[in-house]
């Protein structure tokens, strides 16, 4: 594949996939992501002898006229994709929140060179989007479920929410979504006993599922190493249990290891960001839904794009800006390391 043009970080890795969040705004509290309800403050003051020094993150929507408009984002993503860019996700907050998400979707799926549109979401919203996403051209959605109990998943999320995102999973798979994915973020001490029913889950379903590492990314601070099943530990309780059979990668740069059950129904990935970083191949960009462009999960320092879209900036200025911001991409997370920050803003904020 020719790299002309394309944008390479000053590593060597060439940047092929945009993560782009539509909204800020959540309608679920996940407890690794927003950790503002009573269940999670009290899952993280049971394990913290006290609650984090460094200040909370104070979650302050996006004003809404710092969102950038579909047609901002639409020429975005074209100046990208003129840039090697081939994959595009939109992500939240939830991104069904957005009014109107399944137009934007429309407007991109028409763009020569999107080779792969994606969303997600956390379900809970999306039966009534469906047919309208799906007719607009999205053809891959990932779920987010971390849990298969009523009560589990409500103490989880902050909402009575399971029936709904069941449904959605469904209504995904009958309407040809493919592949429908399914993302559980497992936490010590609260879904790691659902990791066995979760595949099993998958399995029945024909879903592809993966288990992601909790990584520092909650609004609270609160994350500790401690509550961290590594993938390792998750791979090695599966395999007690079932016959898995290891898949090859799809793509150099996929963060996940896959395997399929003996059967060959259903999918299990692992993504380990913490165990077992992936930053060596890492080809992400992330725009924010206030237009600030991020080139790590974990970056401390965002770049302003918004200003210059609305500075009246050039294409030809906006594909040098951003050969510049790709230079700037760090090499690599250091979770888990004395110097780690936490980025300034929660996952919410920044798009999964
Ligand atoms: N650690 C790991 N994954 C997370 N997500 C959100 N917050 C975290 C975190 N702290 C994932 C969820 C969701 C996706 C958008 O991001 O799985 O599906
Ligand atoms: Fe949960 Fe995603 Fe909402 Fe965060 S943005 S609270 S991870 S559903």
């Amino acid at each position: 594949m020719s790299t002309a043009g394309s944008l390479v970080d000053s590593h060597g890795r060439v940047l092929r996939d945009l993560r782009v969040s539509l909204t800020d705004r959540c309608n679920f509290r996940c407890l690794y992501c927003l950790p503002e309800t009573e269940a999670a403050q009290n899952f993280y003051r049971g394990r913290w002898a006290r609650m984090p020094d460094s200040a909370p993150i104070v979650q302050q929507w996006t004003p809404r006229s710092n969102l950038l408009t579909f047609e901002e984002i639409e020429r975005v993503v074209r100046i990208a994709i003129g840039l090697g860019i081939k994959k595009i996700r939109l992500t939240g907050g939830e991104p069904l929140l957005r009014q109107g998400a399944e137009h934007l979707v429309a407007r991109i799926a028409k763009i020569p060179g999107v080779e792969d549109l994606a969303m997600t979401t956390n379900g809970f919203l999306f039966a009534e989007k469906a047919r309208a996403l799906r007719e607009a051209g999205l053809h891959r959605i990932s779920f987010s479920l971390d849990s298969l109990d009523r009560d589990n998943f409500k103490k989880i999320t902050g909402r009575d929410g399971l029936a709904e995102v069941l449904e959605s999973i469904r209504l995904a798979q009958e309407l040809g979504f493919a592949p429908v994915k399914v993302n559980a973020v497992v936490i010590r001490g609260i879904n790691d006993h659902e990791i066995e029913s979760l595949a099993e889950f998958a399995r029945e379903r024909n879903l592809s599922l993966r288990f992601i590492e909790f990584m520092p990314l909650d609004s609270a601070r609160a994350w500790l190493k401690e509550m961290v099943v590594s993938g390792a530990d998750i791979l090695q309780r599966l395999r007690a249990r079932n016959e898995l059979k290891p898949l090859a990668s799809d793509n150099p740069s996929s963060t996940s290891k896959r395997w399929s059950f003996a059967d060959g129904r259903g999918e299990i990935g692992i993504i380990a960001p913490v165990s077992e970083p992936f930053c060596g191949h890492c080809n992400r960009l992330r725009l924010t839904a206030d237009g600030k462009v991020r080139t790590c999960l974990f970056s401390v320092t965002e770049h302003d794009l918004r200003s210059r879209l609305r500075a009246g900036a050039s294409d030809a200025e906006l594909n040098e800006w951003f050969h510049g911001v790709a230079l700037q991409k760090e090499a690599r997370h250091h979770i888990g390391e004395p110097e780690f920050v936490s980025p300034p803003r929660s996952m919410s904020c920044i798009g999964g």
